[in-house]
């Protein structure tokens, strides 16, 4: 088809058709967002009131506790951090909340600018004003408006990799001693129990938490979940038992809420995008191939060079367990590159859920993380595009 037939009157209707078409099966679209939170959230309940226990004290003009969550991915951490800050946000003045996603803000200053932010309404400034103003400005906010601040740090695992953990809670947690009044309390989140010993290890003895778990929902705590998620999300009878049902089985096979919610939209779009009312078998086949391996050939053709050439490494090594030590050396010999981007390359493997990093306990600079490929080596060679 030529451009100048391709732009006639008719085509073009049609592309007005798919943009401007107001019949949808969608009631709340953003119902299937990543950060959508819902208003029914169960099975949280007792994490929920673990949560509330550790900021009552600060509501009552007394310090928070400090908690740590830990939970595998999807298990609802977030959400019920953010709820809960709702919450007490909604029923007293008395109390900052201020939640972090450590992935996004890994120095000092970041984490005390989003501080910083949550309350006096805007960042500080990026240059010419030293961090202890900042920090300064923060804890005499909070000694003379009488106010508790609650810090929430989550996937707060990254912040050991910045090695900067430790100063950042001794920051948050011993205000106190140069600021009397102050107090402060954190909230640690964790998706990967093999950081809880790395927890003590980098933040000493300032940090002593209740330990609150999220553990994996049960399937049919999954069916339910996304069910209630179909009737918020989709017209009635869009999509049938039968077809939830696969999806709760493939969802409870990733051991990942997110996949199923995912599977929701994406079929969501297919049947849409052919003015189906119904999503149908032939809409969910073609969502698990594009949820799938489509998406981890996405992630693998979108690597810079230094990132294929450290995944290659990781694929090919052969020899028993690979730590961070040992790939470096290797990483070293193959590109020449210094420790620190080394670090922030296999930093953004894990990011992509290339590969889990985990904690060993033992060695210096975190070199003795186990590296472990979430993928096995024939479905990235199938998806690797070949130079
Ligand atoms: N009990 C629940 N009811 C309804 N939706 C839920 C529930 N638990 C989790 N979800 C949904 O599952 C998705 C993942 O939840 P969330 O982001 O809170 O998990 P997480 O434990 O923080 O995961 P990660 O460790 O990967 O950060 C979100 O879309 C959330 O809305
Ligand atoms: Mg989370």
């Amino acid at each position: 088809m030529t451009l100048k037939e391709k732009s006639t009157p008719r085509r073009k209707r049609e592309i007005e058709d798919i943009l401007l078409h107001d019949e949808t099966i969608f009631k709340n679209i953003n119902a299937f967002d990543p950060d959508y939170l819902p208003e029914n959230y169960q099975y949280r309940d007792s994490q929920m009131e673990a949560l509330a226990v550790c900021i009552r004290p600060a509501l009552k003009k007394g310090r928070p506790s400090n908690a740590v969550v830990l939970g595998s991915c999807a298990t609802g951490k977030t959400t019920a951090m953010k709820k809960i800050f709702e919450m007490v946000e909604r029923s007293s003045e008395s109390v900052i909340c201020c939640y972090i996603n450590c992935q996004l803000h890994t120095t000092r200053f970041g984490i005390f600018s989003q501080i910083y932010q949550r309350i006096f309404g805007h960042y500080p400034p990026e240059t010419g004003v030293p961090f202890s103003r900042i920090y300064q400005k923060i804890m005499q906010h909070i000694v003379s408006e009488k106010k508790a601040l609650v810090v929430a740090l989550d996937d707060v695992n990254y912040l050991f990799h910045s090695k900067n953990a430790n100063k950042i809670f001794y920051d948050i947690l011993r205000a106190h001693e140069v600021f009397p009044g102050a107090r402060t309390g954190v909230f640690g989140i964790l998706s990967d129990i093999e950081f809880r010993h790395a927890l003590d290890k980098n933040v000493n003895s300032i940090f002593i938490p209740q330990e609150i778990i999220f553990q994996p929902y049960l399937r049919e705590e999954i069916f339910n979940i996304l069910k209630e998620r179909t009737l918020l999300g989709f017209y009635p009878e869009v999509i049938s038992d039968e077809i939830l049902e696969e999806i709760v089985n493939k969802t409870s096979e990733s051991g990942d809420l997110r996949v199923g919610i995912d599977l929701l939209r994406v079929c969501g779009n297919l049947a849409e995008s052919e003015a189906s009312r119904t999503i149908n078998e032939k809409h969910l086949d073609e969502a698990l191939k594009r949820t799938g391996p489509v998406s981890l050939s996405h992630t693998l053709n979108s690597l810079s060079k230094l990132e294929n050439n450290l995944l290659e490494l990781i694929i090919n090594y052969k020899d028993g367990n690979l730590t961070a030590g040992i790939l470096y050396e290797l990483f070293l010999k193959k590109t020449n590159t210094s420790y620190s981007s080394f670090n922030r390359t296999l930093d953004k493997l894990e990011f992509l859920r290339l590969i889990d990093t985990k904690f060993t306990g033992k060695g210096i600079r975190g070199n003795s993380r186990l590296i472990i490929l979430r993928f096995s080596q024939d479905e990235i060679n199938k998806c690797m595009v070949q130079p």
